[in-house]
């Protein structure tokens, strides 16, 4: 199967500030990847860099076999990559409907029925405002925002973080539907590593803007002790 998105020797940061340095990953179309770490160590960076938020120094991203690293950030999301921020970026005046709608970009794959069969939580709440929905549904309505875009590659930065256990549970549900069922790619950025493993195919460990360890999932579930060496105790 092609790659997805495929970065080599990426050196990447804030203006003259490097945080990413000599980051390689590969991702296969339909792949899944969890990126763990403990704070600051890059992965928001990571995923911003590969949508183009951050200064590139050196190295090269492909998404689709294309290459896209001096792409501005428009481009990239008309070429299909699908961004949900930290912190959920929704509009808080408009309805969750409206906010699905404004998201759209052309394509097949997904439509509001679409995403409401994938959130039911969203098709109940669909008239209300996005400050009138509880955060687990704002992180919801992020993702569905990020859908109705069509993306080939999904990037998502913590969204289970502040959400309460049966959110999460809800939520992880749903991201195992989309991952077995919709033809994208997806990253995902989590602090709750065990959560994230269950749900991706391959992990990827950084520490200090490095790729320290790149596996698949299931042998870091399978090996708590070395999941710990690499996420808590760098
Ligand atoms: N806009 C910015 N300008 C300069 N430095 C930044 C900026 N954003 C982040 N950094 C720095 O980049 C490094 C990596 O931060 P980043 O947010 O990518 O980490 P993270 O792994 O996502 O952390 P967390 O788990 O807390 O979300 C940190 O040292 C941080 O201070
Ligand atoms: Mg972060």
């Amino acid at each position: 199967m092609p790659d997805a998105l495929r970065l080599s020797t990426v050196r990447a940061g804030y203006g003259e500030t490097v945080i990413l340095e000599d980051v390689a990953l590969a991702l296969p179309e339909r792949g899944s990847l969890a990126v763990l770490g403990r704070n600051g160590v890059g992965k928001t960076t990571l995923l911003a860099t590969i949508m183009g938020h951050t200064t590139f120094h050196a190295g090269a991203v492909f998404f689709g076999g294309r290459q896209v690293e001096r792409l501005p950030v428009y481009e990239r999301v008309r070429l299909g990559i699908g961004y949900v921020p930290q912190g959920r970026d929704i509009f808080p005046s408009l309805s969750v409907e409206e906010n699905l709608i404004v998201a759209a970009r052309p394509g097949k794959r997904w439509t509001l029925e679409r995403v409401y069969d994938l959130f039911p939580r969203l098709a109940e709440r669909r008239h209300h405002r996005g400050n009138q929905i509880s955060g687990g549904e704002q992180q919801m309505l992020a993702i569905g925002r990020a859908l109705m875009g069509n993306p080939a590659l999904l990037l998502m930065d913590e969204p289970l973080e502040g959400l309460a256990p049966i959110i999460v549970e809800a939520l992880l549900k749903s991201l195992e539907r989309l991952l077995a069922e919709d033809e994208l790619a997806v990253i995902l950025v989590e602090q709750h590593a065990k959560l994230a493993l269950q749900v991706t195919r391959e992990a990827l460990v950084m520490s200090r803007g490095r790729v320290i360890h790149q596996g698949a999932s299931r042998e870091l579930l399978a090996d708590p002790e070395r999941l710990a060496q690499l996420v808590v105790a760098q």
